[in-house]
């Protein structure tokens, strides 16, 4: 079988944590277990590009149950868990085509040879397959039932492209699915960040001012457990109205300018660029602790930082570079990669039960679907209410239902106070 994965060796470690990620996921399992007897994706070929973690090597096995032939890339060069890696294909027997720190060109050439596998399905975080189709495998569209997308910063793109008319094929934005974004961005990346950081660092938040940039569902999620774990929490903005949330949440509200001069440790989640640039460097303290857990690795200005050191020391401890600045010293965390992945698991598997059975159900939505139109999709209320209903029952909770009283009532405008 044709794979790229660092050890081979490693596979028994990766099954036995593939298969501790598995407990925590009851909902993927009930998934796996229907499309084992349904097969909704016999004879399509699945080509994903997403973080090689425990949880993902349970989706694709999910999907594999399902009958697709799936291929395996990373969708960022640090965040592959190369035991899995190997054991997907290993114990699995899925082609898998990652290495934690590979070149960008090793990273671009395991797209490429997911491309060529030729797929009707696609799967992605971050939008890389799909854009990479759309730029130089155009030929390959006709034959592409669609897509789907895990991540904000993918959506954003795919969204981007459908208003320039030069999206091409359907796509479901997983991402912006309930059971996805309130739960994977917000606890998910809330916890694993930090989790990230901790492990990089052994750093203790308690007493620290902590900044976060950027009050979407990550960054929400991100100064509930900073403030947690006894951090002082700043937030910086650029909505108004999420700058009001983060304000009535109790956290402190101001620029990164004013915030670059009293952060101990400073987090971008924003899904945008340079939100931490020279300027800022220049103003921070000796100490301080940059690092980010938006999608890419462009939130932080490296290029800048890089030309203000005096002396650049990389791996001063795994995952740690130090940039010395007139005298200060400044700490960028994995490359100014998605922290959490980098240096920690992602997220724990029992968030992304829920993200991955709304994505594998999304990709079964998609193989059905005949002659849908170019577009970005929503996932539906069916799959959202069925995958939270698995998820409570899997937690032991149960929950109310409406009485034919209640149901009418919230259906009249007829009855008054
Ligand atoms: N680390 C992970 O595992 C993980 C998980 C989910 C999402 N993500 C990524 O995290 C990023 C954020 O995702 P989200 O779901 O929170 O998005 P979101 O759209 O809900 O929130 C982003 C926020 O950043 C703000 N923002 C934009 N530019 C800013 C700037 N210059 N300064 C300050 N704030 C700014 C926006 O106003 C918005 O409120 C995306 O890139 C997403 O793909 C990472």
């Amino acid at each position: 079988m044709d794979s790229d994965v660092k050890d081979l060796g490693l596979a028994p470690e990766g099954k036995k944590r593939i298969e501790w990620a598995e407990r925590d996921m009851p909902v993927l399992r009930a998934v796996r277990e229907r499309f084992e007897k349904e097969k909704p994706f016999a004879g399509k070929t699945l080509s994903a590009v997403l973080h090689v973690t425990a949880e993902t090597a349970n989706l694709v096995r999910t999907l594999k149950a399902g009958g697709a032939n799936v291929f395996l890339a990373a969708s960022n060069p640090l965040s592959t868990q190369d035991d899995v890696a190997a054991a997907l294909v290993k114990e699995y027997g899925i082609s898998t085509f990652a290495i934690k720190g590979e070149s960008k060109e090793t990273f671009f050439k395991h797209i490429e040879t997911l491309i060529a596998q030729k797929p009707q399905l696609t799967m992605d975080d971050g939008a890389d397959l799909v854009s990479t189709i759309h730029k130089s495998h155009s030929d390959l569209l006709p034959q592409l039932l669609g897509g789907t997308e895990e991540t904000t910063t993918g959506v954003i793109r795919l969204r981007a492209m459908a208003k320039d008319g030069a999206l091409k094929m359907p796509i479901v934005a997983v991402n912006d699915a309930k059971t996805k974004n309130l739960f994977d961005n917000r606890y998910g990346t809330g916890q694993s960040t930090l989790d990230g950081i901790i492990r990089a660092t052994d750093m203790l938040l308690a007493g620290k001012t902590v900044v976060v940039a950027g009050y979407g569902w990550c960054g929400k999620g991100l100064a509930m457990r900073a403030k947690g774990m006894g951090a002082g929490v700043i937030v910086t903005e650029i909505d108004p109205i999420k700058a009001l949330e983060a304000a009535m949440d109790g956290f402190y509200v101001t620029t990164m300018e004013n915030a670059a001069t009293v952060g101990d440790l400073f987090v971008t989640v924003t899904g945008n660029a340079k939100v931490i640039t020279g300027d800022h460097f220049k103003k921070m303290k000796d100490g301080a602790v940059v690092c980010n857990s938006g999608h890419f690795d462009v939130e932080i200005d490296l290029v800048a930082l890089q030309k203000l050191s005096n002396e650049v020391q990389k791996d001063v401890r795994k995952f740690v570079d130090q940039y010395t600045v007139g005298g200060k010293r400044i700490y960028v965390l994995a490359e100014g990669r998605l922290v959490n992945l980098a240096a920690a698991e992602g997220h724990p598997a029992s968030v992304m039960d829920m993200s991955f059975s709304t994505q594998a159900q999304a990709a079964e939505w998609m193989s059905k679907q005949k002659g849908l139109k170019p577009g970005v999709y929503d996932v539906s209320e069916e799959i959202e209410q069925g995958i939270a209903r698995l998820k409570l029952a899997a937690m032991g909770l149960t929950i109310d239902a409406l009485t034919p009283e209640q149901q009418k009532y919230l259906e009249s405008w007829q009855e008054g106070t």
